[in-house]
């Protein structure tokens, strides 16, 4: 890996340490929290505040990067041309104010639309899953295993039980009998979080009907560098610069999802 890439990477680890300890100490404050597009959709002013420091730590050691964050302190970004940080400051907001955990920070460096860094940090358990392109991923300094096929049968699916009830995205009926079929389902309610999960064979497929680009740009680096698929839930490639469906999977099992249960 190039120099800069290197150097890029330990500033991420560093940043991503230190913006954990911040969020750990507001645990004993009062949080404010505000909703955004709909009642559930909740931000508080630590996810304005992690982000922000982010956002000072790369403009002033890397100005010629852009960034793109939720919260919307980042750059407009209509194209993947040159280095584009992709940042998520809390995936798991409801988490992070109503319990405290199974929340995460998700960052994803891409080059000219090409994902080369991806970190998910979860911060209550001190367990950084991090990927380098074409170097593996590891949890904390331990390498992730190569994600090895898998059948239905067997395979814990992580998915909200939204999507098997009446929505706006998807008939029910679709993936119900995915549901009946598998070991066992979860969900978890950090996406980044849940693709971590996969990366670390903790969890065999996740899948969503709508994610946003900082949602899943750190764990799609992860996901891809273990040998998993990572794509939209009709098996296309994701866009990063719109909202998508996401179906991250390992492989044998992502193939036999959608030919047996997927269709539009
Ligand atoms: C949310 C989480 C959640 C997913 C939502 C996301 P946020 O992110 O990833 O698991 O189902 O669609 O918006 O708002 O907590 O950063
Ligand atoms: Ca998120
Ligand atoms: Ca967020």
């Amino acid at each position: 890996m190039q120099e800069k890439w290197k150097e890029i990477d330990e500033c991420i680890r560093q940043w991503i340490k230190e913006a954990g300890t911040r969020i750990l100490a507001t645990f004993d404050k009062k949080l404010t929290i505000e909703t955004k597009s709909h009642r559930n959709d909740l931000v508080t002013n630590v996810d304005r505040e992690v982000e922000q420091f982010f956002i000072e730590k790369i403009r002033k050691t890397f100005p010629g990067h852009h960034v793109l964050g939720e919260e919307g302190f980042g750059d407009e970004i209509a194209t993947l041309q040159g280095i584009v940080w992709i940042i998520d400051p809390i995936d798991g907001t409801m988490n992070f104010i109503h319990q405290k955990r199974n929340f995460a920070i998700s960052i994803g460096v891409f080059e000219n639309g090409v994902g080369v860094l991806g970190y998910v940090y979860d911060v209550v358990h001190d367990e950084l899953y991090a990927a380098r392109k074409g170097e593996g991923a590891f949890l904390n300094d331990q390498p992730l295993a190569r994600l090895e096929p898998v059948s239905v049968s067997e395979a814990i699916i992580s998915l909200n039980a939204t999507w098997i009830t009446e929505n706006k995205r998807i008939d029910p009926n679709v993936l119900a009998p995915l549901v009946k079929d598998a070991r066992g389902t979860r969900s978890y309610g950090s996406a980044a979080l849940e693709m971590a999960y996969v990366a670390a064979g903790r969890l065999d497929a996740y899948i969503t009907m709508r994610l946003s680009p900082w949602d899943f740009a750190g764990g799609l680096v992860l996901v891809q560098e273990v040998g998993g698929i990572v794509t939209n839930l009709y098996g296309e490639p994701l866009n990063l610069l719109t909202k998508n469906s996401v179906f991250v999977s390992k492989p044998g099992l992502h193939e036999e999802i959608l030919q047996k249960y997927i269709h539009r």
